[in-house]
C-alpha cells in the first residue's frame, strides 16, 4: 500500500510517499520519494505516481504474459528455438530494448532526420561509453592479459585481390527467398535451399543469390574497384608476414583486432543484431600444423560447463541440448585441444562480463553449413528476446587463408619453427565475436524492471557501466552543498566517467541513474560538510554506506576495476529515499 506522510523538519512540513509491505510476519515501510512542501503539491504528485505505476504494471504484465514468438527469421533461427526461463523478470522484446536505447541515448537509428537508413545505427552518448567499455574489456582479456597475442588495426579497404584470394568474391553470398504464401522475404544459406519452410508453413521461392561484399571505387582517375572488408580476419592474414618479421613472435601466437565490417545483408533486422555495418572482435591464432597438444589447456577450461547442441541432433531436425563440458566434447573428438582451449576462453570472457552461462549454448555446425574456409565451427548462441542466436563463433580455418594468399601474392607466408628448424605455414584457430551482439546481450541481461522502485534498473557490471557515479548535492540551492559536491565531482572526474546531477528530487535522481546503470549515487548532505564524508548508494540493492571523502577514489577503483561491493566499504546508513 502506498500513502502520503507528513514530516516536520526544523519546524517546516515535508511530504513523502511511503509504501508498506508485509514481509513474513513484519510490515516493512519504505520511502519512495519526496512529494513537496504542501499537501496540494503532494496530492498532485501522488496522483501522477499512481497513474505511472498503473501504466508500468500494465506494460510489465503485457511483457511477461506475451508469448515470445518463435519466429524462424533466418537459417540459423531454424536451429535455435527459444528456451525461456519463465521466472526471469527481465524478459523483454527487442522493440522494447530498441525504444529504451533510443530514449536513454544508447543507440539511435542512423540518419534519423532522413527517416533512418536500414541496417545502420549510431551509438549515442551512453551507448558509446558502454560499447567502448565492452571493447576495452575484450582487448584486456584477449590481448593485454595474454602473453601470446598481439593487436593490430588494419585498414578497412585492402587490395581487392585480398577478397579474391580469401574466397569472399566467389563464396560470400546469401540466397534471398520469398515465401509463396505470406510473401515475407528473408535470406538463407545456400545449403538450406529447398530444405526449410517459412514459419507460416509456406514454401520459399528463390529470388537470387547476392554477394555480401560492399563494392566501392578507389581513386578519381583510373579508379579501381575495391571492397569494404566483410571480416576483420583478412587484415591479420595480410599482416602476418610483417608481424613475423618485426614482432619477435614465436609459434603459437595470435593476431587480434576489433574493427568495423560491412556486409550488404539482404534483410537487416532485430535492431543491432543483423546490420550492414557492424564491429567484429576476433583473432587468428597461429599454431604449428603438427602441434595437437595445447599446454595452456587446464582444468578450468576442461570444466567449463556448456549447454551443447551437436551436429547429429540437428541433422535429425531436433534441438535438444546436452548439459556437458568442454572437457567432454574434447574427449568425443569433436574438436582439437587448441580449439577447445579457445572455445573455453571465450566462455570465460562471457562469464567475466556477466553473461549468464544458462543463457548461452554452443552449437556445432553441420558439415553442410561450414563456411568455405572452415573444417569445424562452433557458434556460441545467446538467448536474445527474439531467439537463441549466434553471438560469437570459433572456426578451425586450418592453413586455408595463408595458402590462398601465398598462391595469389606469390609471397612466402611462413614462420621459422625452432623445434624442427624449418619454415612452416601455420594452421589457424579463429575465435570471433560480433561486438554489437555482445552489446545487445549485455544490455538484455542487465535490463530489469524493479516493481518496488517502479522503474527499470540496468544491472550492468561496474566496469561496463557507462557512468560510474553520479554526484548529488542534497540541497541544490545552498552554495555550501554545491561547492562541496562540485569538489567531489571534479576530483573523481579525473579518473572516472561520472555525472553531476542536481535536477529533481533525490528519488527522481536515483531512478534516472538506475535506469542507465550508474554504479554509485554519491550524496553530499548536511553531515558531509561537518565531517567530510558522503553516502554512496549501491544501485542493485539501494543500500547506502557512509565513507570518508579521502577514501572515495580508492573505493571507486575497487568497485569499478575489481567488482567489489560498495557496501563492503562502510557502515550502512538509513535514509528516507531508497
Ligand atoms: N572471421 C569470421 C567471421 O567473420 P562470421 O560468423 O561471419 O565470422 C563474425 O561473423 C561474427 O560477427 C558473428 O559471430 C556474429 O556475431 C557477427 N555478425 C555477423 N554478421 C553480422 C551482422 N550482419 N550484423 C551484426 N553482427 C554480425
Amino acid at each position: 500500500m502506498v500513502f502520503i506522510v507528513k514530516q516536520k523538519i526544523k519546524g517546516r512540513d515535508y511530504y513523502y510517499l511511503r509504501e508498506s509491505k508485509r514481509e513474513g510476519k513484519k510490515v516493512k515501510s519504505i520511502c519512495l520519494g519526496y512529494l513537496g512542501k504542501t499537501r496540494k503539491d503532494a496530492e498532485e504528485k501522488f496522483k501522477n505516481f499512481i497513474k505511472q505505476k498503473e501504466e508500468m504494471s500494465k506494460k510489465q504484465e503485457k511483457i511477461t504474459k506475451e508469448p515470445i514468438k518463435e519466429q524462424v527469421k533466418d537459417s540459423r533461427q531454424a536451429h535455435s528455438k527459444l528456451t525461456i526461463d519463465d521466472k526471469s523478470k527481465s524478459i523483454q522484446s527487442i522493440e522494447e530494448i530498441a525504444t529504451f536505447c533510443k530514449k536513454k541515448g544508447f543507440v539511435f537509428s542512423s540518419s534519423e532526420i532522413y527517416g533512418g537508413f536500414s541496417g545502420f545505427w549510431d551509438f549515442g552518448p551512453l551507448g558509446v561509453e558502454l560499447f567502448n567499455n565492452i571493447k576495452q574489456d575484450w582487448w584486456n582479456f584477449f590481448v593485454q592479459e595474454k602473453e601470446n597475442i598481439v593487436g593490430i588495426d588494419a585498414s578497412i579497404i585492402s587490395h581487392p585481390r585480398t577478397w579474391k584470394a580469401s574466397g569472399h568474391i566467389s563464396g560470400f553470398s546469401d540466397v534471398a527467398v520469398m515465401c509463396k504464401k505470406c510473401k515475407k522475404s528473408i535470406k538463407i544459406d545456400k545449403s538450406e535451399v529447398g530444405k526449410i519452410k517459412c514459419d507460416c508453413g509456406g514454401d520459399y521461392e528463390v529470388q537470387g543469390e547476392f554477394n555480401l561484399l560492399f563494392k566501392t571505387k578507389v581513386g578519381a582517375l583510373d579508379s579501381q574497384e575495391a571492397y569494404l572488408r566483410g571480416e576483420t580476419a583478412q587484415g591479420m592474414f595480410l599482416d602476418f608476414k610483417s608481424i613475423v618479421q618485426t614482432g619477435r613472435v614465436k609459434l603459437p601466437f595470435g593476431i587480434a583486432q576489433i574493427g568495423k565490417c560491412f556486409r550488404n545483408e539482404i534483410a537487416p533486422r532485430d535492431f543491432l543484431f543483423r546490420s550492414r555495418e557492424f564491429t567484429i572482435g576476433e583473432f587468428e591464432f597461429f599454431i604449428h600444423p603438427d602441434e595437437t597438444k595445447c599446454e595452456l589447456l587446464d582444468k578450468e577450461h576442461l570444466n567449463v560447463k556448456i549447454r551443447f547442441l551437436d551436429a547429429e541432433t540437428q541433422l535429425k531436425g531436433k534441438q535438444e541440448l546436452k548439459e556437458t563440458s568442454i572437457g567432454k566434447i574434447l574427449k568425443e573428438k569433436r574438436l582439437g585441444e587448441w580449439h577447445a582451449y579457445w572455445l573455453a576462453e571465450q566462455m570465460l570472457w562471457f562469464r567475466r562480463i556477466g553473461i549468464g552461462m544458462n543463457k548461452l549454448k554452443i552449437r556445432e555446425h553441420t558439415k553442410q553449413e561450414l563456411s568455405h574456409y572452415s573444417s569445424a565451427t562452433f557458434d556460441i548462441d545467446f538467448e536474445y528476446p527474439f531467439g537463441s542466436l549466434e553471438l560469437a563463433g570459433n572456426a578451425n580455418r586450418g592453413q586455408y587463408d595463408l595458402n590462398q594468399h601465398i598462391k595469389e601474392s606469390k609471397e612466402k607466408l611462413e614462420i621459422f619453427d625452432e623445434k624442427t628448424g624449418k619454415n612452416i605455414v601455420p594452421r589457424v584457430i579463429e575465435p570471433t565475436f560480433g561486438m554489437e551482439r555482445v552489446f545487445l546481450s549485455v544490455l538484455s541481461q542487465a535490463y530489469s524492471y524493479d516493481s518496488e522502485r517502479g522503474n527499470i534498473v540496468l544491472k550492468l557490471p561496474s566496469k561496463l557501466a557507462p557512468i560510474k557515479a553520479a554526484i548529488f548535492p542534497i540541497v541544490k540551492t545552498d552554495e555550501k552543498f554545491v561547492k562541496f559536491a562540485r569538489e567531489v565531482y571534479n576530483d573523481l572526474k579525473k579518473e572516472f566517467n561520472i555525472s553531476y546531477d542536481a535536477s529533481g528530487s533525490v528519488g527522481r535522481r536515483y531512478s534516472r541513474n538506475d535506469e542507465i546503470g550508474t554504479v554509485a549515487c554519491i550524496t553530499v548532505d548536511g553531515q558531509s560538510l561537518k565531517d567530510k564524508s558522503i553516502t554512496i548508494r549501491d544501485r542493485d540493492t539501494t543500500e547506502q554506506v557512509r565513507v570518508k571523502i579521502s577514501e572515495l577514489r580508492d573505493i571507486m577503483r575497487k568497485v569499478v576495476n575489481e567488482g567489489e561491493s560498495i557496501l563492503s566499504f562502510g557502515k550502512k546508513v538509513n535514509t528516507r529515499v531508497k
